[in-house]
């Protein structure tokens, strides 16, 4: 009898405790749902749900490089393709590097060191941590950046780009036309392409790389080209212009559209963990990361001073100074005053994979990252306090709170399987991203 008592006791506890679980999660998804919502310019989910990469007509595009999949085709190689990194400061360059020299579909599309380099660069590790200047380049010989590169994940959705937004003549860049032949590079912006097309035909140049026919045709992409760009005439259909175009029809389409944030969005409620879910919770609300993190990528074409440490002050790292003038952000580009030290808000997608944060580098963990809006105070002695945006400050996040912050960041916005992406091989039959000796070795191409 007794056993019968105890029998039941138990069931009834079990079921029980299931509906309080039940009640649990159901709670939290609530509150997330409410917090999506409310801050949805458009009241529905839609406003954070990235597209699938072949839902080309959900993709932003450039009216003159409509996306068509033998141009994403072409420029998924080109991406990659080590055998068109032809113009190297020294012979020993020579094929050895790639646009994924520095944006690692491992790292989150970012560099796996505080600083990429391309050309003058050795060397891989195992998620390119270990790439470093080749001994017989001079250090202003390399190709390295005096600002931490930019992820290429979810760019489609950045209309002009950079940290400063310098490039497109679309959109925010209206009305700075007098600057186009100031800035490096900005002079691009007459071709009236917007921002991707049109720093990729700068991009090709300025990481020493070759795109004529003659090149094209040794390595094998005669027919990619031809499906390609069928409307453009045979004697313009191999340029900086139509490389550029490819590689930017590839990059529309890299999207982190598997994250499990991006499931739950569309509906699968199972894919977060509850740990997640209170972590975007604190993302929404009390954080309030979402008033310049917002949108498909939780990015924006919007700049504001955090007071970060530039790249240069780090130390170790090339190309750059005290005096660059990376370091002043879009004020660097529009020479305006009220602009100086603003930098653009990127997206948040696939973070973990590197451990380098900010334009800077200054950051090497999100766990850091998170203490630092929640200290709510610059690190940068350099950057005027009354440029400092009024959002930076206290947050007075509880250790749970920012621990459930971190798992958010570190694994509900983590698309687990960007290797869809990535080609196998590219036509040249070269190692990649890298092609040096070491890199070979570290990415066992022998
Ligand atoms: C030597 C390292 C390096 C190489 C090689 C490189 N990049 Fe970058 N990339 C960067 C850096 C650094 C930035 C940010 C620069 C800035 O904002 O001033 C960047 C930014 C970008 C952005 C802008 C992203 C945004 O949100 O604004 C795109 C797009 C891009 N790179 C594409 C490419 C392509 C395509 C190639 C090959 C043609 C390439 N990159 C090669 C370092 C590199
Ligand atoms: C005032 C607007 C603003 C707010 C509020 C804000 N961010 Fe940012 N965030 C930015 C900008 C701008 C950058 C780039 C700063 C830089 O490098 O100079 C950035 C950078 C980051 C980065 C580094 C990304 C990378 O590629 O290195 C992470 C992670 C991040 N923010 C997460 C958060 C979280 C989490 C919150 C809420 C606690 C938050 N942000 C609140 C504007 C903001």
């Amino acid at each position: 009898m007794w056993r019968i008592i105890l029998l039941s006791y138990l069931l009834v506890c079990l079921l029980a405790c299931q509906a309080e679980k039940k009640y649990v999660d159901d709670e939290i998804d609530r509150q997330l749902e409410y917090q999506v919502t409310i801050h949805s310019p458009s009241g529905d989910f839609d406003h954070f749900i990235l597209p699938s990469s072949s839902d080309y007509s959900s993709i932003p595009q450039e009216t003159a490089n409509p996306l068509t999949e033998a141009k994403v085709e072409l420029g998924r190689m080109l991406f990659y393709e080590t055998g068109i990194g032809l113009e190297p400061v020294k012979s020993f360059g020579k094929e050895t590097y790639s646009c994924a020299s520095c944006h690692l579909p491992t790292a989150g599309f970012r560099p796996g060191a505080a600083q990429g380099i391309a050309d003058g660069g050795v060397g891989y590790g195992s998620n390119g941590e270990l790439r470093t200047k080749f001994i017989s380049y001079e250090p202003t010989d390399i190709d390295a950046q005096g600002i931490r590169a930019l992820s290429v994940l979810n760019v489609g959705f950045v209309s002009n780009t950079f940290w400063n937004g310098q490039f497109g003549s679309n959109d925010i860049n209206v009305g700075t036309e007098d600057r186009w032949d100031e800035v490096e590079g900005a002079h691009v912006n007459y071709t009236g392409f917007k921002g991707l097309e049109a720093q990729n035909i700068e991009g090709v140049k300025a990481h020493r790389m070759s795109t004529n026919r003659e090149v094209m045709e040794r390595l094998g992409y005669l027919e990619m080209y031809n499906a390609a760009f069928p409307d453009f005439p045979e004697e313009s259909r191999f340029t900086d212009t139509t490389a550029s175009f490819a590689l930017s029809a590839y990059l529309r389409t890299l999207l982190a559209d598997e994250a499990p944030f991006q499931k739950w969005l569309k509906g699968k409620k199972s894919a977060m963990t509850d740990q997640q879910k209170r972590g975007a919770v604190v993302f929404f609300d009390k954080a309030n990361c979402v008033s310049c993190h917002s949108g498909k990528a939780f990015s924006a074409v919007n700049f504001y001073a955090l007071g970060v440490n530039d790249l240069y002050q780090r130390g170790g790292t090339f190309g750059t100074s005290a005096e660059d003038i990376r370091n002043l952000g879009r004020g660097g580009f529009t020479g305006l005053s009220e602009d100086m030290h603003k930098f653009k808000v990127p997206q948040l997608y696939n973070l973990g994979d590197a451990p380098f944060f900010f334009h800077g580098s200054s950051k090497f963990s999100l766990e850091e990252v998170v203490e630092y809006f929640d200290r709510g105070v610059p690190e940068n002695p350099r950057v005027p306090e009354e440029q400092i945006s009024s959002l930076l400050r206290p947050l007075y996040l509880t250790p749970q709170e920012k621990e459930d912050l971190v798992e958010f960041l570190t694994n509900g916005l983590r698309d687990p399987n960007l290797a869809r992406y990535v080609p196998d091989a590219v036509l040249s039959g070269n190692c990649f991203p890298n092609n040096d000796p070491f890199s070979q070795i570290d990415l066992g191409c022998n």
